[in-house]
């Protein structure tokens, strides 16, 4: 038998529906506090959770995973804190993770007591692997525990007339399952909870939990389930996917595509093993595509400040959007085409008829609180443009074109004898040293 293996392939009939773009925004739900958190290192801590839930309020999220109540006394008072300290906004569902099983049902229920908007996540895995390695169970039994869970929670969430509970269901590993046999559990889902209209709609979260498949895979399957589900408009169709391939933010586009409606992840990624999907690309990959997202990543630089501190964890230089190099051009090429697509850009905004249109940057860094005087970084690779340009952004000097392959000479030189790259003020320094007399 071989180690690995192509997937097998998934049959499906030709397509004439959704479109092949994303064309509107999901609703976004983080997991940070809960499949986020339960991977750190360093757990946060309550006073950090806190801080953690404010900012996913303050950024826009609505629906905000706050944790596992059943899993330790810090979990469930979590949910306390939040409920009775009335430190919910009234349009944000917190929602609660808890495992198919009657006594930690219970007690996640008790958790949500007096809430005022809250989801209640049930998983189990239905996939052969974990039933056989895991669960030591039959698909009968197995949709039998989901069916019971199911009726326990409405029963529960019946006794609290008060709260608007919704319910969301994960069958766990998704994309390891055999797709009519996971249809048929969340239908049997649905059915017991039997109170889905399409103003309350229940959540079917489809998630990779492992990146075992390429994103097509995942959408594909995504796309069946949308046509096989029999009562489509009275659920959400949710993506939650992993990144053990590096090909979690496809997925999701490809699962939006497919036809889902919401997406679960992570600011930055965090995560079991390499992490959930990062929301931060996922939403601003749709935010330079002119999509509403809803989310407000206009103070960027705050968001990931934020999310270093409590995590305990940094930002690769390189993640996108957010990562120290995001924005920054090294190569005297690249700078000099940057500094000339932003003041053809300033000069005639919308001269292309397409909006922001600059080379080497797909995006107005400006969008995310992040400054043009910062992109360029100057080093001995550093052209005569971009240096020319850090003058005249940052200290109002105009250099005439005639004198910028003299000044570049200068300044490259410096850096060369420093061996790094060189700041902004280095460089008016140089231009200070070499053109200009002193008094
Ligand atoms: O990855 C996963 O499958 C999960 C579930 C509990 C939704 O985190
Ligand atoms: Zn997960």
């Amino acid at each position: 038998i071989p180690k690995y293996r192509i997937p097998e392939m998934i049959d499906i009939p030709d397509r004439q529906w959704p479109s092949k773009s994303v064309t509107k925004s999901p609703i976004w739900c983080s997991v940070d506090m809960r499949d986020g958190n339960q991977a750190l290192p360093d757990p946060m801590d309550p006073d950090q959770k806190l801080e953690y839930f404010k900012l996913l309020c303050d950024i826009g999220f609505k629906h905000i995973e706050i944790g596992f109540p059943s899993a330790s006394a810090d979990e469930f008072n979590f949910f306390r804190t939040l409920i009775e300290g009335d430190l919910i906004p009234d349009d944000v569902f917190i929602m609660g993770l808890t495992q198919s099983r009657p006594h930690l049902i219970e007690k996640t229920m008790e958790a949500f007591k007096g809430c005022k908007r809250g989801i209640v996540h049930a998983y189990i895995a239905p996939s052969d692997l974990h039933m056989k390695q895991v669960f030591g169970m039959e698909r009968k039994q197995l949709i039998e525990t989901a069916v019971a869970s199911t009726k326990q929670i409405r029963e529960l969430a019946d006794q609290m007339p008060e709260s608007d509970i919704r319910y969301e269901f994960s069958p766990e590993e998704f994309t390891d399952t055999d797709i009519d046999f996971s249809v048929e559990v969340c239908e049997a889902v649905f059915e017991t909870w039997g109170k889905a209209t399409p103003e309350k709609p229940l959540i079917m979260n489809l998630p990779a939990t492992v990146e075992r498949r390429p994103p097509n895979h995942y959408a594909d399957m995504v796309e069946l389930f949308c046509r096989k589900f029999s009562q489509r408009d009275r659920i959400l169709v949710s993506l939650h996917a992993h990144n053990d391939q590096g090909m979690g933010v496809a997925s999701i586009e490809l699962g939006l595509m497919a036809g889902a409606d919401r997406v679960e992840g992570t600011l930055f990624g965090h995560g079991e093993r390499t992490g959930n999907v990062d929301l931060v690309t996922c939403i601003n990959n749709l935010y330079s595509r002119g999509i509403e997202t809803g989310i407000d990543f206009s103070d960027l630089g705050h968001v990931a400040e934020t999310v270093e501190r409590l995590t305990g964890m940094p930002i690769y230089y390189r993640q996108p959007y957010a990562g120290t190099y995001a924005f920054t051009a090294f190569s005297g090429s690249h700078q000099d085409a940057i500094n000339k697509g932003v003041h053809k850009l300033t000069e005639a905004p919308d001269m292309f008829g397409m909006g922001w249109k600059v080379p080497y940057m797909h995006i107005d860094p400006a969008d995310l609180g992040r400054k043009f005087e910062r992109l360029i970084r100057i080093n001995s690779q550093s052209g005569k443009g971009g240096i020319a340009w850090v003058l005249e952004q940052d200290f109002g000097i105009g250099i005439p074109k005639a004198m910028q392959p003299e000044l570049s000479k200068y300044v490259q030189g410096y850096s060369e004898q420093v061996g790094r790259e060189i700041s902004a003020d280095e460089v008016h320094e140089v231009f200070q040293n070499e053109f200009v007399a002193p008094e």
